[in-house]
């Protein structure tokens, strides 16, 4: 018989390589299922975006941060030492409006590194003032790593939770997800008499389909009042998709014309619609 036996080196080597991978195994929270911490902006900066503002005020402030902040690395460059000084000043004065407007985000701001700015501003001291703005850069680098996507979801995106549409008898208004549930059945419902021959049944779903979709593209109205939008995804051209399928549906089964419209509908209706309002409504909901 034939026996093998690992010299030493190579079994020790074996117990470091799996130790290692177990090791990045169970680091990973993708491979082991772990959960990862999130942190939520506090509640105060609700009241710098819509609806308790008129104004997204708080994005207005970020960009004003952007520009002064640029204008006064420009100028540094430069050596123009008066036109940077301008621009930091108002820079100074819009970071230090941070902690004002969200006082749970002072430990957020670097209060040594604007006063060093505004030191060397007021000496007209560009390698300093260039010092100071390095380390106040890091202030934001910071609290954008931990807060900036997520306040984006929570306070940006499309609020679709009082957009009403019409329901099957014209007249109830219900709510999106309600509605969104009964046009997913008629378009199941479809998908079934078609595959079983029932042709019929399948031009009645799909009329019902587009009546759904008419009442739907009228909800839009709500937010978007030009165009453009709505008919990227509701205009003629989905219409026109919908009375040539009620058309090819009355040959029956699983024909390739109908199979072709089908799969237009859901590409360039449902699916371009979800990926821009139906993934951040989902995720604004995971995060309240
Ligand atoms: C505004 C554009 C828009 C269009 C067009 C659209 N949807 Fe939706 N859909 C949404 C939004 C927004 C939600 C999330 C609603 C919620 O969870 O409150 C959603 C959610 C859904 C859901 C999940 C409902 C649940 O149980 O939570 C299904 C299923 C669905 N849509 C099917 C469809 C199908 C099928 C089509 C195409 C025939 C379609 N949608 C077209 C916006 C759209
Ligand atoms: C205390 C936290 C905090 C600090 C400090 C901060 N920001 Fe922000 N910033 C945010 C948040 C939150 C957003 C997301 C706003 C939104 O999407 O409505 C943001 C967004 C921005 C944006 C918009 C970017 C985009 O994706 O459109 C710019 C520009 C910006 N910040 C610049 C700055 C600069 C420059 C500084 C430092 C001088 C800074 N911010 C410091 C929290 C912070
Ligand atoms: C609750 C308000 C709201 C409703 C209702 C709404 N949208 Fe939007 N939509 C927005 C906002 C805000 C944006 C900008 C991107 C974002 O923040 O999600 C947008 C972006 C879009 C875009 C991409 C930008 C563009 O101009 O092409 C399309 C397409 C679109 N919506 C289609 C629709 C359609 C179709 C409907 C109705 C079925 C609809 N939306 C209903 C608020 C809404």
């Amino acid at each position: 018989m034939h026996k093998i036996t690992l010299p030493k080196f190579s079994s020790l080597l074996l117990v470091i390589v799996l130790t290692v991978l177990f090791s990045l195994i169970t680091a990973n929270p993708a491979i082991s299922g772990e959960k990862r911490e999130l942190s939520l902006p506090p509640d105060s900066l609700a009241q710098w975006y819509k609806p308790q503002n008129k104004r997204q005020v708080w994005l207005h402030l970020m960009f004003r941060l952007g520009e002064t902040s640029q204008a006064v690395a420009l100028y540094s460059e430069k050596g123009d030492a008066a036109s940077m000084a301008r621009w930091a000043t108002i820079f100074a004065e819009n970071y230090r409006r941070i902690p004002k407007m969200v006082p749970e985000w002072a430990q957020q701001v670097d209060f040594a590194a604007v006063e060093l700015l505004e030191k060397a501003t007021a000496k007209k001291d560009i390698s300093g003032v260039q010092k100071a703005l390095k380390k106040i850069r890091q202030s934001c680098k910071s609290c954008h790593g931990e807060f900036k996507a997520i306040s984006t979801a929570i306070y940006r995106s499309a609020d679709f939770s009082k957009v009403k549409v019409k329901g099957e008898n014209g007249i109830d208004l219900i709510n999106y997800r309600t509605f969104m549930k009964s046009l997913h059945r008629d378009i199941n419902n479809l998908k079934i008499a078609r595959a079983d021959l029932h042709p019929d049944e399948a031009r009645h779903f799909a009329k019902q389909v587009s009546k759904k979709l008419s009442s739907l593209k009228d909800s839009c109205i709500s937010c978007h009042k030009d165009k453009e939008p709505t008919q990227r995804i509701l205009g003629d051209k989905t219409f026109n998709t919908m009375d040539r399928l009620i058309e090819v549906l009355k040959e029956p089964g699983k024909t390739k014309k109908s199979g072709r419209l089908m799969g237009e509908l859901g590409y360039t209706v449902c699916g371009r619609c979800h990926s821009i309002h139906r993934n951040t409504v989902a995720i604004k909901r995971l995060l309240q």
